[in-house]
């Protein structure tokens, strides 16, 4: 999709060239100072009952009189902030995008002039999503959309906000597509030598240091706590690192670190079948750190970054990890396995051990980790972890300025008061209650030597059902927390 930004005021929307013009009505009466053959459609639509300004209303109107561009798109936000302009805006181009219209201008009346930079990053988001369609497996899919190109019309005050707002999003909008793709992909396509392969290539594209290491460097690095859980597999390990530089060698750079499961069945302690397909997208949190590398080298800011993903399959087999195995981690803890569907954390506890060798800023762990978080949150927030109030703060702010938000949960050390073991020095797992958090307390453990967040994104990273598939989240969240950390 191509963006661009075009100076036109709002009363004079009429005047703008394109197949479709999308104007989003913010709040529940017509904005001041609307272009007048605007307002008097959108007024005479409202009089047949066929529009109002409340959430989800949108209309298309073809040959407008007094307007330039072929289709007038009406769509409304009822309130007048970012979540409901985002979300009013994707029901505009939902009007258009499996029709004829190869390209749209987009206005946005109603809304505070602060929120021009946001409203323009938002736009390339929706306008990407819109357009996305997966398939890799399925070529029979429909056809892209014909949708390629969008105009944002704003007055002469917002240009410059707007110009870097698009930026922004554009950048995230490829990460987010990238992540998407790479959680889409059935596991016996996104293996993790695929993962490997995707982080090479973005490594090729935008110079970046990526060192891809297999079994042997691994067991060499005395991660046997990763090695544990994909030696039930036949498909290869993959441990991959990935270095932005941005800043000099001094600066101290920020690490996320993804839980890249290709598979999850459960290995020995096996999942019901119910959905199990579904544990293809437990590589969420490597998908989200890959497209926010990509997001990240694409806008190039001025600090350092290192991207960790550990790659694996979860599964039973002859040669599996079995409950009451004992692991050692790369950190030297022994590990008592008492679930082998507790795989996350195992795969996590040794990538953060490594993570200390970058002497990081800060570290932020992503992972579809528990299915208690899909409890706790459900699919609106990411359950967010951090050692301090500071870091905790940051991600919130991240997270809502993107529109990807998450909530803070608690890691008082009485909630590991379940994590001990006869015969290691910490289990895999504590009771049923709290899940979410008792699996961010065995985290902490390895998470010590450095500021650390951790993201569980199990209820966020994919949606299932009719509309299944992958999120991209939390890149946006990832990506405006990354760019706050440059000095
Ligand atoms: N990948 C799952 C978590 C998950 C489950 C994410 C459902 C999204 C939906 C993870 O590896 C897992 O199996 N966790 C277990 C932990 C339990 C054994 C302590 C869980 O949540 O049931
Ligand atoms: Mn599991
Ligand atoms: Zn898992």
């Amino acid at each position: 999709m191509d963006f661009k930004v075009q100076t036109t005021e709002l009363d004079a929307l009429a005047t703008a060239g394109a197949d479709a013009l999308i104007v989003v009505l913010g709040g529940d009466s017509l904005p001041q100072g609307l272009d007048a053959a605007v307002a008097k459609h959108a007024q005479a639509a409202i009089k047949l009952g066929d529009f109002a300004l409340k959430a989800g209303q949108a209309v298309t109107l073809t040959q407008a009189d007094g307007i330039k561009a072929p289709r007038l798109v009406l769509a409304a936000s009822g309130k007048t902030t970012l979540a409901a302009a985002r979300a009013a805006l994707a029901a505009g181009l939902a009007q258009i995008k499996s029709r004829g219209a190869a390209s749209a201008a987009v206005a946005f009346a109603g809304f505070e002039a602060e929120l021009a930079e946001s409203l323009a990053e938002q736009t390339a988001i929706a306008g990407t999503d819109a357009v996305y369609v997966y398939r890799h497996t399925k070529p029979s899919a429909p056809a892209a959309s014909k949708l390629a190109k969008l105009v944002l019309l704003v007055g002469k005050a917002e240009q410059k906000a707007t110009k870097a707002g698009l930026a922004r999003g554009e950048a995230v909008a490829a990460g987010i597509e990238l992540a998407r793709e790479c959680a889409n992909r059935p596991a016996n396509y996104a293996t993790p030598t695929y993962l490997g392969e995707v982080v090479q290539a973005l490594g090729k594209a935008h110079g970046l240091k990526v060192d891809v290491l297999d079994k042997k460097a691994v067991e060499k690095l005395g991660m046997g706590s990763f090695l544990s859980v994909a030696q039930g597999s036949d498909e290869p390990l993959r441990f991959i690192v990935a270095r932005y530089e941005g800043a000099p060698k001094t600066v101290a750079p920020v690490v996320l670190v993804g839980k890249g499961i290709t598979f999850d069945t459960g290995g020995i302690s096996l999942k019901p079948g119910a959905e199990m397909d579904e544990m293809k997208f437990d590589m969420g949190g490597a998908a989200s750190v890959i497209g926010t590398l990509r997001a990240v080298a694409e806008l190039k800011p001025k600090l350092n970054l290192v991207v960790i993903v550990a790659a694996c399959e979860n599964m039973p087999s002859g040669r599996a990890v079995k409950p009451g195995d004992v692991v050692t981690s790369m950190s030297g803890q022994t590990i008592e396995i008492l679930n082998t569907d507790a795989e996350g954390r195992l795969i996590l506890c040794d990538a953060l051990t490594y993570a200390e060798r970058f002497k990081p800023a800060v570290v932020v762990d992503v992972a579809t980790l528990t299915g208690a978080c899909v409890i706790a949150l459900g699919g609106v927030r990411s359950g967010m972890y951090a050692s301090d109030d500071e870091l905790a703060a940051s991600l919130t702010a991240a997270g809502d300025a993107a529109l990807d938000p998450c909530w803070r949960m608690p890691l008082d050390d009485d909630y590991a008061e379940g994590l001990k073991s006869n015969f290691a020095d910490v289990p895999n797992i504590a009771g049923r209650a709290g899940g979410s958090i008792t699996a961010a307390k065995f985290l902490q453990r390895f998470a010590g030597k450095y500021r650390w967040g951790h993201l569980d994104i199990a209820g966020t990273a994919w949606k299932g059902g009719a509309a299944k598939g992958s999120t991209g989240r939390p890149v946006g969240l990832l990506t405006h927390f990354v760019l706050s950390q440059a000095k």
